[in-house]
């Protein structure tokens, strides 16, 4: 799909509006206000002007009068003002906190190959980045460049009201300074852009080290890794400086276009002030004036640039929510699952134009069935478990679960009748009952308790206090792998689902957890349908059947005695396994 640069702008645009809208009487009222804030900003320097000259004439009474006054609008000013902003504010991240649960959601709900084709770090950045800068524009950007504008050309118009020939000498100013700042400005942000990229690349340097330091280590890496960060961190340094450069000589820059601004004032008011066509008060008044827009004009052309990068986000962000891999809503419900399996002639491949990974499979499982699947590394097991947990789509053929289409049966139906334990374990920093329990209210701790005395993990995790509030730290790096696997186990057990689905890794695992693993899966095994890619020599042999797979296709089925007799692939893979060693003894992992 093709579209224009401005349709997308659209697309951003239309996205900033509706995500504002709930909070429209907030920014109605902030805006109603703004012209407020100005009229009294603008009032100042007229007032010092209308003091000086009460002075000029020894009016005392006056003088105070007005000093009073000048006091009165900067505090009302800034009431006003301090209000306007927290509206806005206010407004502006409820909406992006909006924005950012709607693209959470939005992603939380794709299919699993959506996550294939993206890297995880461009999904993070379009929630946490992205938003932030659209934050920025939310909050500030937009509303506070409608104030800067009307700022400036409230304060020329006054000036001009005061006094116009004064003003038009001024406003030649104007096309200069625009014109340094803008080529600055410039400079500037290329460096910035520059500077984030360094930033970004030193950060992930510093991640890959300390995330992978064993590694690191290991392979004594040290050394080159250090020099790598150096350079880096170089790099950063030398664009960073030369930034601050560039900044400093902006600023000198500025300061002296105000000052020759000022002088400027000054030398144009020396006839009128002499023909007494103005007063002292007015060029007073002007200094002031001319001095109040600097600031606006010198940050508009920042602003701007952070409003058009606040909108690219914008639209990376429609983008992201426009595109969508969503899972069609499936109702049909599977109540009382009886755990019968068939694959109908399913063939697969992971995208449009890769290979198939999976070749006419057929295959028909009973009802409390223990099936067993080995095969060579890419054969496909995995991929059959993909299937199954509709994490994929078979590219022909069906899946049948108890007699239903797989795609059509409701959600919440599916994740409960099946129990996934997959390769990799995945534990949150909570509680050992939050870890099982995974937030599902109508889990008991009761329940809890049970599944963790039954399945042996008492036995294997000690605390001084209740097991059930063990702490688990992030990634569950304070447990074994043995005691992590059993976790995963508990999380199915409690559910109790009618079917199992296990995709073993136990080659980490050491013996002793090794046999309290066995009973632990033994025990969840009893009365549910199985379908276990499987390693451990013990699961192989207990299966009801075996199936071979190779290059994605069943190669043979039967039971352990059936398939070494038929002297196939499997028989030739049990011989190896006899062949290669002790490590081998008790897994089959160099199947
Ligand atoms: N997410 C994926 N995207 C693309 N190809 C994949 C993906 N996962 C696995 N594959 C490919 O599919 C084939 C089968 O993989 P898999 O089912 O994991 O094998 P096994 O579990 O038998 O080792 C392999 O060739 C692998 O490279
Ligand atoms: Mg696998």
């Amino acid at each position: 799909m093709t579209s224009s640069p401005e349709q997308k702008n659209m697309h951003g645009l239309r996205l900033f509006l509706r995500a504002l809208r709930p909070y429209r009487k907030a920014i109605f009222i902030a805006l109603f206000l703004l012209p407020f804030g100005l009229a009294l900003q603008l009032l100042q320097p007229y007032l010092l002007k209308v003091a000086l000259d009460a002075g000029i004439e020894k009016d005392s009474d006056l003088m105070l009068y007005i000093a009073l006054l000048l006091v009165g609008t900067v505090f009302v000013q800034y009431g006003i003002e301090s209000v306007h902003s927290y509206l806005l504010q206010k407004a502006g991240h409820q909406a992006l906190t909006d924005v950012r649960s709607q693209i959470f959601r939005h992603i939380m709900a794709q299919r699993t190959g959506f996550f294939d084709r993206r890297p995880v770090g461009s999904l993070l950045s379009r929630v946490t980045s992205d938003t932030e800068a659209v934050g920025q524009t939310f909050a500030l950007g937009l509303v506070s460049i409608l104030g800067d504008f009307l700022l400036v050309v409230g304060t020329l118009v006054t000036m001009f009201v005061l006094h116009a020939k004064i003003t038009a000498y001024l406003l030649l100013l104007g096309p200069m300074i625009y014109i340094v700042v803008r080529i600055f400005k410039r400079l500037l942000r290329s460096y910035a852009d520059r500077i984030r990229k360094a930033v970004a690349r030193v950060n992930s340097t510093l991640e890959e080290n300390i995330t992978g330091f064993k590694i690191v280590r290991l392979h004594r890496r040290e050394a080159t890794s250090r020099r790598e960060y150096e350079t880096l961190t170089e790099n950063y340094y030398g664009l960073y400086y030369r930034f601050n450069i560039a900044d400093a000589t902006l600023f000198a820059i500025m300061e002296s276009l105000a000052a020759i601004t000022i002088g400027a004032i000054l030398y144009f008011s020396t006839q009128p002030i002499i023909s007494g066509a103005i007063t002292i008060g007015l060029v007073v008044a002007f200094v002031d004036y001319a001095q109040r827009t600097f600031r606006p004009i010198k940050e508009m052309s920042g602003k701007l640039a952070g409003l058009q990068s606040g909108f690219a986000a914008l639209d990376r962000m429609a983008g992201s929510l426009g595109y969508s891999e969503t899972m069609p809503i499936a109702e049909e419900p599977w109540t009382n699952p009886k755990g019968a399996l068939h694959f109908e002639n399913v063939s697969f491949r992971y995208g449009e134009t890769s290979p198939l990974v999976l070749r006419d499979v057929d295959l028909q499982i009973q009802p409390g069935e223990m099936i067993a699947v080995v095969g060579p590394t890419g054969s496909g097991k995995t991929t059959l478990v993909n299937l199954l947990t509709r994490h994929y789509k078979a590219t022909s053929g069906r899946v049948l679960l108890d007699g239903l289409l797989i795609d059509g049966i409701d959600d919440t139906d599916l994740r409960e009748g099946l129990g996934v334990i997959r390769q990799d374990v995945f534990l949150f920093e909570g509680t050992l009952y939050e870890n099982i329990a995974l937030g599902h209210a109508d889990i008991s701790r009761e329940r809890v308790e049970q599944a963790v005395i039954e399945l042996g993990l008492n036995t294997l995790l000690k605390t001084d206090g209740n097991l059930l509030d063990h702490q688990i730290e992030e990634g569950g790096r304070n447990l074994s792998a043995g005691e992590a696997q059993l976790i995963t186990l508990a999380r199915v057990f409690v559910r109790n689902p009618s079917i199992v689905l296990l995709d073993e890794a136990t080659a980490r695992i050491d013996s002793v957890t090794e046999s309290v693993l066995a009973t632990a899966l033994d025990r969840l095994k009893r009365g549910r349908t199985v379908v276990a890619v499987a390693h451990r020599l013990s699961t192989v042999q207990s299966a009801d059947r075996i199936v071979v797979m190779c290059d994605g296709q069943i190669e043979e089925t039967g039971t352990h005695r059936d398939l070494v007799q038929q002297n196939g692939l499997y028989a030739t893979l049990w011989e190896q396994r006899f062949d290669s060693g002790a490590p081998h003894k008790e897994s089959l992992d160099s199947l």
